[in-house]
C-alpha cells in the first residue's frame, strides 16, 4: 500500500519506535526491503536519493516500478516512496513522477532561502497528498575521501522551519552519512532534546543510521526521532555477501554466473539488515 509517510510517522512518534528509511538502488534492492518489511508486518520507506534516481533511468522509472512491485509482491505493510535529500528541481520531479513523499534538503542556502524554497515546496506537496521533509544543519559525511563532521543544528532555526508545515524534520545533531569514524563523538543529546522541545512534537528524522550503536538510537527515539535513514549498511552487507559468493568460486560452479544467483545472496544480506533494523527500532508488527 503506497501512501505518504505523514500518518506513519505519526503514529511512530506516540507509540516511541522508529520507522526505517532504507535507500533503494535498483530492483534487487527494492524486492529485499519490501519482503523484509512484509516478514515483519513493518511499515517502510523506501528512499531514493537523486543519484539513485538517475542510475534507475529517472523518478518516473522508480515509481512505476515500486507501485507495480507493491502490488504483484501483495504488499500489505504501508510504504512510502521517499525523495531523499532532494534539490529543489527534484523534489519537483519527484512530485510529477508519483512518488509518495519528498524531502526537501536547503540546509546549504542561507535560512531566508530555505524559508522560502520549503515553503513552496510543502504547499506542492500537500496539494498532491504527499509528505515533505525538511533539514536544518548539514549532515556531514565522507566526500573525496575527507569525513567532515555532522553540522549541529540551531533548535531555533528548527523551530522556524517546522513552523513552515514539513511533516517531520531532519536535524544535524553530531551525526554524518557513511561509516562513523574512530573519533566520532556520538549524538548530541542535549541539542536534540532542546530541538524535540522547540518544534511542537514534529517527528524527528535520523540520517546517517549505519553504525549508531543500539543505546544512542534508543536514546534518540525516547527524544522525538521518528524516522531512522539507512542505506550504507544495506550496501556493506550486500557487498560482503557478494565477495563471499565470488571468494567462494561459486560462480564457475554449474550456472553459479546467473545473476539471479549471485546476486541472491546480497539481497538476501540487505533482508537481515533491514529486518535488524526494524527490531531494533522498534516498528516490528505496527504495520
Ligand atoms: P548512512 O548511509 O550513513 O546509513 O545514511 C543514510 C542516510 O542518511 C540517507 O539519507
Amino acid at each position: 500500500m503506497l501512501v505518504n509517510a505523514t500518518e506513519m510517522l505519526q503514529k511512530a512518534r506516540d507509540g516511541h519506535y522508529a520507522v526505517g528509511a532504507f535507500n533503494v538502488n535498483n530492483l534487487e534492492w527494492a524486492k529485499a526491503i519490501l519482503q523484509a518489511a512484509e516478514e515483519c508486518k513493518s511499515p517502510v520507506i523506501l528512499g531514493v536519493s537523486e543519484g539513485a534516481g538517475k542510475y534507475m533511468c529517472g523518478f518516473p522509472v522508480v515509481a512505476a516500478m515500486v507501485k507495480a512491485m507493491l502490488e504483484t509482491m501483495k504488499i500489505t505493510v504501508p510504504v512510502a516512496l521517499h525523495l531523499d535529500h532532494g534539490t529543489y528541481e527534484g523534489a519537483k520531479a519527484c512530485v510529477a513522477a508519483g512518488f509518495s513523499s519528498i524531502m526537501f534538503d536547503g540546509s546549504h542556502y542561507p535560512i531566508d532561502e530555505n524559508v522560502e524554497k520549503t515553503k513552496e515546496l510543502v504547499a506542492l506537496a500537500h496539494a498532491n497528498g504527499m509528505s515533505i521533509e525538511a533539514e536544518v544543519g548539514t549532515i556531514g559525511g565522507e566526500e573525496d575521501g575527507v569525513v567532515g563532521m555532522g553540522e549541529v543544528a540551531d533548535p531555533a532555526e528548527c523551530a522556524t522551519i517546522a513552523g513552515l508545515g514539513v511533516d517531520f524534520l531532519a536535524a544535524g545533531i553530531g551525526n554524518i552519512h557513511g561509516v562513523y569514524p574512530p573519533n566520532w563523538k556520538g549524538l548530541d543529546f542535549e541539542t536534540l532534546d532542546k530541538i524535540h522541545a522547540a518544534t511542537n512534537n514534529i517527528p524527528l528524522v535520523l540520517h546517517g543510521g549505519t553504525g549508531i550503536p543500539a543505546d544512542m538510537i534508543r536514546k534518540a527515539v525516547s527524544l522525538g526521532v521518528s524516522k531512522i535513514n539507512v542505506n550504507t549498511e544495506c550496501q556493506l552487507s550486500f557487498a560482503a555477501a557478494t565477495r563471499q559468493y565470488i571468494e567462494a568460486g561459486k560462480d564457475k560452479q554449474g550456472k553459479g554466473f546467473d545473476p539471479r544467483k549471485l546476486l541472491a545472496p546480497g539481497a538476501d544480506a540487505i533482508k537481515a539488515t533491514v529486518r535488524e533494523k526494524i527490531e531494533l527500532f522498534g516498528s516490528m508488527n505496527k504495520a
